[in-house]
């Protein structure tokens, strides 16, 4: 096949969802149609199965979690399609985020019983941010689930989107009898297939034969139905694919993962409604994904995969063109030409050695500490740079004490590196300097692996001592606004980056705004240039 047409074929989503709303269930049934997989439970289960897919750092295994987010490739009807999957722990990492800038769309699973959730309301912002398409998948209708109405009124209200329901469910829990498929005005009758399978038959009605519906749904399941399809009709917004695309509307299917139902046709729609991968902008100009020759930028950055050898592994998503490792390619921000070493894909649980991968794909390199997240690879002869990744806010605040000051300088080369990884941000005191140092992180978690990776490669020990802020707003214009003068609330602390940027912190949530309007002109924003 030619690159117009690898690429052409390729899907690119994330999944995003709170624990436990069913990601790893819904994955795992994708997979299963891939042929991916045989049954599914084998790929990635819970605690257990987890420290067998990903059993490089010691802290995953004691907590029993995953602190990386690994990529699933698998075929299904033609299409070529990447999962990228985000951490589901509580504890995520800004590395949940910058899985984000990677996708080209997002799957939102949502778990019908409880709405919409914290990490989906966080990881959502990004995905707006982008303008990429969400599709939603309300999941666990087997069990009682929150009246229809009320949870697409959630999402609207808490996500501020437009909901246009594809299919709407027929009761829930233990009346759960199926969904209505507004778009072909028939019913998908419910059937539990087996467990990890995906056997089973699939059986449809036609709304129209309401005698046949109401005998085997009931009159009472019928006549609700019919009342609230009336409704949507009436209420809800319409299907419109080009906002979809533009990702101010949801299309939202429902369905339970764990027991099949819903998962193919979701899968389907999803490919036939979602896009190849769409050009980026460079300060070139938007490159083309075919003709703008091989180009990625890096995402993400991973250390100590190999904790004797410190290697690191830098994740790149090609954004055009094809990538073939026996050609040299250039390392923009670097400013060397070089051939990437040892150019992964990396799977949950094995890595395969890349013979070619395109845009869309997922790569891995070994790094040998050049590259840094946000970074460009392109063509020897061309020179472009892709839109920076924005440095996202962090929630959890730790003053950090070195406790021998002999050891300054691994601290320093420790805490440096660590940063540069972007598992932590560092900042300093606005008057003071660096003789103390603020780490601010996206997931408590991470001030563990700080410490833990301290201690165990630089041999240095620290003390933590947690802050009590939790939202911090870059200054958009500090050449424009007296810093030093600036009137803020009682709550508020002036600190700097290491590139010397000026960032408040504060404990409440309201006092940003109250800052903002007691200094006239004064510009904040949630997510940091790079
Ligand atoms: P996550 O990745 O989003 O954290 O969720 P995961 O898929 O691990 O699912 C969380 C729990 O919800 C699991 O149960 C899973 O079996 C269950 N679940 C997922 N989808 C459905 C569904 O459609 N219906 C019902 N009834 N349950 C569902 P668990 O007991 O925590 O784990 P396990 O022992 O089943 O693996």
């Amino acid at each position: 096949m030619n690159i117009s047409g690898e690429i052409e074929r390729r899907r690119t989503f994330a999944i995003i969802s709170h624990p436990d709303a069913g990601k790893t269930t819904l994955t795992e049934k994708f997979l299963l149609y891939g042929g991916a997989i045989n049954l599914a439970g084998s790929v990635k289960g819970k605690a257990t199965a987890r420290h067998a897919v990903s059993d490089w750092m010691e802290i995953e295994k004691e907590r029993g979690i995953s602190v990386t987010s690994s990529v699933l490739q698998f075929e299904y009807d033609g299409f070529c399609i990447n999962i990228l999957d985000t951490p589901g722990h509580q504890d995520f990492s800004e590395d949940t985020y910058r899985t984000l800038m990677a996708a080209d769309s997002a799957v939102m699973v949502i778990d019908g019983a409880k709405g919409v959730e914290a990490q989906t309301r966080k990881l959502f912002k990004v995905c707006v941010m982008r303008h990429i398409p969400i599709f939603t998948f309300i999941n666990k209708l087997d069990r009682d689930a929150l009246d229809t109405f009320e949870l697409l009124d959630d999402i609207e209200k808490e996500l501020g989107i437009d909901t246009c329901p594809m299919n709407l469910p027929v009761g829930s829990g233990k009346d759960f009898k199926g969904v209505l498929d507004l778009q072909n005005d028939r019913i998908v009758l419910y059937s539990d297939t087996l467990k990890g399978t995906k056997e089973g038959h699939s059986e449809t009605l036609e709304l129209g034969d309401e005698a046949a519906v109401a005998a085997r749904i009931g009159q009472e399941a019928l006549d609700n139905l019919l009342t609230e399809r009336e409704l949507f009709e009436g209420a809800g917004a319409s299907y419109d694919i080009d906002k979809v695309r533009a990702g101010v509307l949801t299309p939202v299917f429902f369905g339970s993962a764990l027991t099949n139902f819903g998962v193919e046709i979701f899968l389907r729609e999803f490919l036939r409604m979602s896009m190849p991968p769409a050009p980026r902008v460079s300060d070139k100009g938007v490159i083309d994904t075919v003709t703008g020759g091989f180009s990625a930028f890096v995402f993400k950055i991973q250390a100590n995969m190999n904790k004797a050898h410190r290697d690191r592994v830098a994740f790149m998503r090609v954004c055009s063109g094809c990538f073939d490792p026996s050609e040299e390619v250039k390392h923009v921000q670097g400013g060397r030409i070089m051939r990437l070493s040892q150019p992964q894909q990396i799977m949950a649980d094995e890595r395969k050695t890349l013979t070619e991968a395109y845009a869309g794909d997922i790569i891995g390199v070994f790094d040998p500490g050049v590259f840094s997240i946000g970074d460009t690879i392109c063509e020897p002869d061309d020179e472009f740079r892709y839109e920076g990744i924005p440095t996202f806010a962090p929630e959890h605040f730790s003053r950090v004490t070195l406790l021998d000051t002999m050891k300054r300088k691994q601290f320093v080369k420790g805490v440096t590196q660590i940063a540069q990884e972007g598992a932590i941000q560092v900042f300093q005191e606005y008057q003071t300097g660096m003789e103390e140092i603020i780490v601010g992180v996206v997931g408590m978690l991470q001030l563990d692996v700080l410490k833990y990776r301290l201690v165990n490669e630089y041999n240095v020990d620290i003390r933590l001592d947690p802050l009590p802020y939790e939202y911090i707003r870059w200054v958009d214009n500090p050449e424009e606004v007296d810093i030093a003068g600036m009137s803020g609330t009682s709550d508020m602390h002036k600190i700097r980056d290491l590139k010397g940027n000026v960032l408040l912190l504060f404990v409440n949530e309201w006092s940003p705004q109250m800052t903002i309007e007691r200094n006239e002109g004064l510009k904040l924003s949630e997510f940091g240039r790079n």
